[in-house]
């Protein structure tokens, strides 16, 4: 498994927003951008289509909007598009939900210039309307709330995905030993230093995921996400049946 990550033009690009906003949005979108294999992993794979709505559910601060505008319009990250990558998914239309104001404040100040194509909804996932979606996103959020939140969560999100949609989940699988530890004790601190109590984490083994996902009606495959981390954490690509819009 090799690790993929952003271009460095469009990490430049896609981080470039939050830098009147202060050290701290800025770095942490480059820490973030450029160290998570997910967000290079989403764009290699041609996870998200082009022009598709797109509903990302513990959004933080906006990063995954910010990464998908800088790819629109004729760009210096266009450029430098790695061979044998998926073609850019351009004119996505992000919705954003996030429990914490301070990372919905930033995602609009910083994201203000993409107008209606990035909108942040200051709300929690378990109460929030999702509207209607090609695809959502929940990377490393839902185990922040207890089975029964996650399942009526995973419930409406298939309801609000269109024929062909697709779910874009990550988690992180409780059967992997060390690696897993590692990231639910990573989890706890980070969460702990931005602003939450100390959680209760709500996990559970890849194979239990998998199997509610498919309870739900989605085709599921699991892409590891980890790499170049010592992390445990699992990408399933859920797609329900039907024509993609
Ligand atoms: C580990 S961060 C992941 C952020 C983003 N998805 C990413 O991958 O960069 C988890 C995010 O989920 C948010 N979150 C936790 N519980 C939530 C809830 N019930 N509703 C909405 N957002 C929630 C947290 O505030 C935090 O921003």
């Amino acid at each position: 498994m090799s690790t993929v990550t952003l271009p460095s033009a469009l990490l430049e690009q896609a981080t470039a927003p939050y830098r009147p906003l202060g050290k701290f949005a800025w770095h942490f979108a480059r820490g973030k951008l450029g160290g998570d294999p997910a967000f290079a992993g989403l764009l290699q794979r041609g996870l998200i289509p082009a022009r598709a709505r797109l509903l990302d559910i513990g959004c933080g601060q906006g990063l995954l909007a910010a990464l998908l505008g800088s790819l629109d319009g004729h760009s210096p990250a266009e450029q430098a598009w790695p061979a044998g990558w998926a073609a850019a998914p351009t004119g996505v239309q992000v919705h954003g939900i996030e429990l914490m104001p301070r990372d919905v404040a930033r995602a609009q100040q910083a994201l203000a210039h993409l107008g209606g194509r990035a909108r942040f909804t200051l709300g929690d996932m378990c109460h929030t309307d999702f509207g209607r979606a090609d695809v959502a996103v929940i990377l490393d959020v839902l185990h922040y709330v207890n089975y029964e939140a996650q399942e009526d969560v995973l419930r409406r999100v298939q309801a609000a995905l269109t024929p062909g949609g697709t779910l874009l989940l990550r988690v992180g699988d409780a059967a992997a030993g060390l690696p897993f530890r590692i990231s639910n004790w990573v989890d706890a601190v980070v969460t702990f230093a931005r602003g939450h109590r100390l959680p209760r984490l709500y996990c559970r083994p890849l194979s239990e995921w998998q199997q509610r996902l498919r309870a739900l009606g989605f085709a599921v495959e699991a892409v590891p996400m980890h790499a170049g981390t010592p992390f445990a954490n699992i990408l399933l690509v859920a797609r329900l049946p039907g024509a993609a819009a």
